[in-house]
């Protein structure tokens, strides 16, 4: 614990500040029991809201600083662009939004303090998930030299508590009725959990879902678009070249009206619990399934079978906190070297929740029509497959022969 400091010599701390009730009671919190001045820093990554707002609200609040960071770039380039090279999906499902944003923030938090010679960073993470992890995990591997301070973890006050801090110290607490849900959202996707959600029986409500529609109210007719892509990333959708932050934009107001991108899982925090989340990501998923599309056309049957299994460890790794590691950094240098030669069109039809690949055509595709046709043009040597088979068996073809030899004993 740090002692409360004299205001001529007190200590800093730059805290992720959201603008929600908790992160406000924080900055009240944080000056009020650590002595800390605070500087709230918060990070557009592509959440709606007025972040203008959000800063004037942590000034009022007491915060002594309060920077608004527009991240969206260096998220799409730095957290993005490896997400998809990896077709990074945990558990086979979940594309990772929260996840790729919580090593962003705190590597801002990280520079803030660094610039404003601030000893502390400070997160307002509960004890039961696995933000805390990835913040603080972060924290540790960019600056050893920084000491985290988690006070929804420790201070263990209720709702109601809460409120009445609020109170207390002038601190707006909002009069509509909120949101039942507990939501994070950045470009990559909406995560939501927590009210009727934590029954796994239940299906989600209509108003836990705001970035789609329901397959049912979905467009009747299909939708089909072209995304380009070049070293294994979008670079331009239906003909017109685009960057990538314009393209995930366009395809979340496209997959979201026709309901693609909806996720209902069972999923494995990393602190032990399993927990129902929904997601919205109807960008990710529909770019995420070109892209895997796309590699399976332009790269060989072995770098395939070896990219996989590392996609799943990057995957874990972001899920885990883990990004900033040296596997995951040398895992990204090996797919930047195989992306390369992922290049091509991927044609996809948006219909009723589902996106489809329905094609797919690359310069460097390894689709041969003259070995794969079953028409006249086939060049593939059918005689060849005689000898293949012969020896291919051959392993088999011995260890019958004697297991039968062996069967009367020695
Ligand atoms: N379970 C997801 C994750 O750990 C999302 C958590 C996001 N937070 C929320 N309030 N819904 O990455």
């Amino acid at each position: 614990m740090v002692e409360k400091q004299d205001t001529a010599n007190r200590g800093k701390v730059v805290l992720a500040y959201s603008g929600g009730l908790d992160t406000s009671v924080l900055v009240r919190w944080l000056i009020e029991e650590r002595g800390l001045d605070v500087i709230a820093l918060t990070v557009d990554l592509g959440q709606p809201g007025d972040l203008g707002g959000v800063r004037l609200k942590a000034l009022e609040t007491g915060a002594v600083d309060a920077k608004v960071v527009d991240a969206r770039q260096i998220f799409v380039t730095d957290f993005l662009v490896p997400a998809i090279w990896a077709n990074a999906m945990y558990q086979g499902e979940y594309p990772l939004a929260t996840a790729l944003a919580r090593p962003l923030i705190a590597r801002l938090q990280v520079e803030e303090a660094r610039r404003q010679g601030a000893s502390f960073v400070a997160h307002g993470c509960t004890g039961k998930g696995n933000d805390q992890v990835r913040f603080e995990v972060a924290c540790a591997a960019l600056d050893p030299s920084l000491s985290v301070i988690a006070p929804m973890r420790d201070w263990k006050m209720t709702r109601e508590e809460e409120i009445d801090y609020a109170r207390k110290w002038g601190i707006p607490v909002p009069v509509t009725v909120e949101s039942p849900y507990s939501v994070d959202e950045n470009l990559w996707g909406r995560s939501c959990e927590c009210g009727v959600l934590e029954d796994p029986w239940r299906e989600p409500p209509k108003d836990a879902y705001e970035w789609t529609n329901s397959p049912e109210d979905a467009p009747d007719e299909p939708l089909y678009v072209e995304i380009r892509f070049e070293g294994g990333l979008p670079v331009g959708m239906d003909g017109e070249p685009l960057d990538l932050l314009e393209i995930i934009g366009r395809l979340n107001d496209v997959g979201g009206e026709h309901g693609v991108g909806r996720i209902d899982v069972i999923e494995d925090r990393l602190v032990g619990i399993k927990s129902r989340e929904i997601y919205e990501a109807p960008a990710a998923v529909i770019i995420i399934k070109a892209h895997r599309d796309l590699e399976q056309l332009t790269l060989t049957r072995d770098a395939l079978a070896g990219k996989r299994t590392l996609e799943q460890r990057v995957s874990e790794m972001t899920y885990e906190g883990l990004w900033f590691s040296p596997f995951n950094s040398a895992i990204e240098a090996f797919n930047r070297t195989l992306q390369e030669r992922v290049a091509g069109v991927v044609r996809l039809k948006l219909f009723k929740g589902s996106a489809t690949v329905v094609g797919r055509r690359s310069p460097n595709s390894l689709y041969d029509l003259g070995l794969a046709t079953y028409d006249a043009a086939d060049v593939f040597d059918h005689d060849a497959a005689r000898g293949f088979i012969e020896l291919w068996g051959l392993p088999l073809k011995v260890w019958a022969k004697s297991e039968k030899e062996s069967e009367g004993g020695f």
